[in-house]
């Protein structure tokens, strides 16, 4: 089951953690690669039975947080028929960014499993676990 994730990062931190998770889904098996919001790879797309996406938590730190560039996301090729699972990143608190991540995940006819915050000073663990999370509930599924 190849994977892509697709993520919007602003100061890196979500790509960075964007390009972990591809590459422990690698290592895992499950070949995957990562890619911008602004430059999809349309096939790996296509191709993908797991779409990971991830963004952001943009807001005023401790209330209206929302995934960053939730208009953009939405606009994200129809995923019908496709696992998804959601992640972002954050500094403090992500409130309800993941919920609305995978709101917005479901509109695009994903079929949202989880959702993960990593925060911004644990990239690498994060991405691991999140990894593992994900790699957990499809062994449950299949
Ligand atoms: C304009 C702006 C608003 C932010 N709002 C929040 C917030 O409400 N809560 C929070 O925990 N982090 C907030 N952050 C921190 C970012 O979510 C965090 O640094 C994130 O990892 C940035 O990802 P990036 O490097 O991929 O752009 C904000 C950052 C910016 C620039």
């Amino acid at each position: 089951m190849p994977a892509v994730v697709i993520y919007e990062s602003l100061t890196g931190n979500t790509a960075r953690a964007a390009e972990l998770i591809a590459a422990g889904l690698t290592e895992q098996g499950v070949p995957a690669i990562a890619c911008p919001t602004t430059a999809i790879d349309y096939q790996a797309l296509a191709d993908a039975d797991l779409v990971v996406v991830g963004s952001w938590t943009d807001g005023l730190f401790f209330v209206g947080q929302r995934p960053a560039k939730a208009g953009r996301l939405a606009q994200l090729p129809f995923i019908t028929g496709k696992t998804c699972a959601v992640f972002c990143t954050y500094a403090i608190d992500t409130g309800k960014t993941l919920d609305k991540l995978s709101d917005i995940m479901r509109d695009r006819g994903g079929d949202v499993i989880g959702g993960m915050a990593i925060k911004r000073n644990r990239l690498e663990a994060g991405s691991r676990e999140f990894v593992d999370r994900v790699l957990g509930v499809l062994s449950t599924r299949s």
